[in-house]
């Protein structure tokens, strides 16, 4: 059985569909990733997931139960995280996780043990009694993980958990992540367009651009499928370059990028060289040549013809702390 299931899910705003046939297909402790570039449609499918918006079309079930006829149980299975901030910063860290444990009913007696526990979890315990405006972005980030986990959901949705923290958060709440997954035995759907998190923390991946799921593996199937390695080009005679080497029988594809092109091929190591020989041949000037295994961002770059660019996710970071900025002064 699968955990959470959606056949051919639509959602669409007047003439936006952000939301285009999507069928997904997650088993119990899977950490499932959905990787795509702002306005892919991630947070849509999510919210249609956890009963906050109906789809236009389709199905979907979560933990057996479809989301149109049984929402409240629905509701009861999921947690979720949310890709704006939405802790009251007035508040505690323990008072924010105690205000969630009675919206969801669980017994006063089992309560504090699992505050304790999954404050534990995320090594906030010393710091739960100080108003959460003191706290800083990887620490509400990990609070709201730890709230997530109060009523015991079966499937944890996280709508980008580490948008917009260092390298090193980041990592710890990878751990955080692998652990309730194997540990507690909860299946986890994240959204994100770090390539790096989808590749070191996801067991199975969907790449989704407007709207649509096009390719859907473990990163290593993935990145597989490209077959081959990818020579890295950085130059300003894009075209010809291409020209150049589209017609070697080695080459697999070329893809322009935002500063040159990646080429996929067979054997990219006893053909770096003829790719060099060809630029300089055709008087191609080329500023740097790395030849390196597929990464997820090729793979990407491969379905979508488009990179998913490191300013897009500042894009969506800026916007977040505008919001929250904008929640504070309220
Ligand atoms: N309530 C809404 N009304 C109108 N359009 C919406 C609404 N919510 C989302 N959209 C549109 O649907 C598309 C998908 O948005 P969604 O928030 O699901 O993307 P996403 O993948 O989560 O991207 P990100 O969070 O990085 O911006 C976008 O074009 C967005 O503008
Ligand atoms: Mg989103």
């Amino acid at each position: 059985m699968y955990t959470v299931e959606t056949h051919n899910l639509v959602k669409k705003f007047g003439d936006v569909v952000a939301v285009n046939g999507v069928d997904i297909k997650v088993k119990p402790s899977e950490i499932f990733g959905l990787l795509g570039p702002n306005g892919a449609g991630r947070t849509t499918t999510i919210h249609i997931l956890s009963c906050m918006l109906k789809p236009t079309s389709g199905e979907a079930y979560v933990n057996g139960y479809d989301v149109m006829k049984h929402p409240d149980q629905v509701r009861k299975s999921i947690g979720i995280v949310f890709q704006d901030p939405a802790l009251d910063d007035r508040l505690t860290g323990r008072e924010n996780m105690e205000i969630h444990g009675m919206l969801y009913n669980v017994p006063r007696k089992v309560l504090k043990p699992r505050i304790d526990a999954a404050l534990e979890l995320v090594e906030l315990k010393d710091r739960s009694n100080y108003l959460v405006r003191t706290y800083s972005g990887g620490m509400r980030r990990r609070l709201e993980i730890a709230r997530s986990l109060i009523h015991t959901p079966k499937i944890l949705f996280l709508d980008e958990p580490t948008i917009g923290l260092d390298p090193q958060t980041r990592e710890r709440i990878w751990e955080y992540i692998e652990e309730m997954a194997k540990e507690e035995e909860i299946t986890i759907i994240l959204t994100t367009h770090y390539m790096e998190e989808a590749d070191k923390l996801c067991d199975r991946v969907a790449i989704i651009d407007f709207g649509e799921i096009k390719a859907e593996g473990t990163p290593e199937e993935l990145k597989k499928q490209l077959g081959g390695d990818v020579i890295t080009v950085k130059t300003k005679k894009v075209k010809e370059l291409n020209n150049a080497v589209s017609g070697f029988e080695f080459v697999k594809s070329v893809k322009g990028t935002s500063d040159g092109l990646k080429i996929t091929l067979m054997n990219g190591e006893e053909h770096i060289t003829d790719v060099a020989c060809t630029a300089r041949d055709n008087g191609i000037s080329v500023e740097s040549l790395v030849l390196h295994e597929p990464t997820l961002n090729d793979v990407f770059l491969h379905y979508t013809g488009r990179e998913i660019r490191e300013e897009e996710a500042s894009g969506s970071m800026l916007a977040m702390r505008m919001r929250a900025s904008m929640g504070r002064r309220r």
